[in-house]
């Protein structure tokens, strides 16, 4: 059976990778800003993903590395994104001056296209492309789908064009699954592709990932409203003051929360398709329904 790793012991892996490859980026203030947001912490729960399940699946978590690096660089050009005034306009994020408050606007959206590029070069540069051509290539694509207009951007224009508006649970969903699923559902397949995994696994894991993704997005909704901003590291109350179209907005606190639970109940039946290898995915995703941040 493959080594098994602690959280802690994953996320100082990928802090080190991401420190090594951004190295790198630049030398410049986009290359600052870039470092700045990456470095700014966050939980990592994409990259984790990724390395687990190239660990579950009989991988090398090593050789997964870039592509964990690579999807949390992505997940961070959508917050710096995100973050802009021309967006959500959220003047801090995980516990420190939003990138375009550092930096000024024009080079945190540069910074935030500066990452997108990056996480491709920076997989395409890496041993692992060297080594495995094809598996690149694969989980590239996969990422570079669920990144794009039809992925994670998508839900990203749904989220705005339903600012002040009152939307159905569909176009809720359908919101949710592009905007957080996407880049989460790709984490766990292109784990899946880095270990060699095989369709059904890439099935099993996608499945389970965006079940996770929606939860996930539902709790980050409760949040905003129940969170401080102390234990989150952004602003509470964002969503309303934006009048954003949430689960919260839909449903109510208390409902959001029966359906979040309801969500990751879901996403663990698809893990039953691991069998014991899912005891750290399973317990993660439980740690995730009752998140303080
Ligand atoms: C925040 O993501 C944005 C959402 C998609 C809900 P995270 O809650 O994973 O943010 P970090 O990476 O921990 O800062
Ligand atoms: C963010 O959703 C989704 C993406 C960045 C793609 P939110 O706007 O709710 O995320 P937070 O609450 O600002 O982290
Ligand atoms: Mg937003
Ligand atoms: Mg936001
Ligand atoms: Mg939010």
């Amino acid at each position: 059976m493959n080594k098994k790793y602690t959280i802690d012991e994953y996320i100082s892996m990928i802090n080190s990778a991401l420190e090594k490859a951004l190295e790198k980026c630049g030398d410049n203030v986009v290359s600052e800003a870039m470092k700045y947001s990456v470095r700014n912490g966050g939980k990592r729960i994409r990259p984790i993903l990724v390395l687990e399940f190239c660990r579950m699946c009989g991988g090398n978590v090593e050789e997964a590395l870039p592509f964990a690096c690579a999807i949390e660089m992505i997940h961070t050009y959508s917050l710096i994104h995100d973050d802009l005034p021309c967006m959500d306009n959220d003047d801090m994020r995980r516990g420190q001056p939003s990138c375009h408050i550092k930096f000024k606007e024009h080079f945190a959206l540069l910074a935030g296209d500066s990452l997108l590029t990056y996480a491709f070069s920076s997989v395409l540069s890496s041993e692992t492309a060297k080594k495995y051509p094809e598996k690149t290539l694969h989980a590239l694509s996969v990422l570079a789908e669920e990144a794009g207009n039809k992925g994670m951007i998508g839900g990203q224009v749904i989220d705005l064009e339903s600012e002040g508006k009152e939307i159905n649970s569909e176009t809720l969903e359908k919101m949710d699954n592009l905007k957080t699923g996407a880049l989460i559902r790709a984490s766990a397949v292109m784990g899946v592709i880095a270990a060699g995994g095989s369709e059904e696994q890439i099935e099993a894991a996608g499945n389970f990932a965006l079940k996770l993704g929606h939860a996930f997005q539902v709790i980050d909704d409760i949040l905003d409203v129940v969170g401080t901003e102390e234990s989150l590291g952004k602003p509470v109350g964002s969503d309303a003051e934006s009048e954003k179209s949430t689960y919260v907005s839909l449903l109510g606190l208390e409902m959001s929360q029966i359906y979040a639970k309801k969500l990751t109940d879901e996403a663990l039946s698809s893990l039953e398709f691991f069998g014991e290898e899912a005891e750290f995915m399973t317990e993660l995703s439980k740690k995730l329904l009752s998140r303080r941040n």
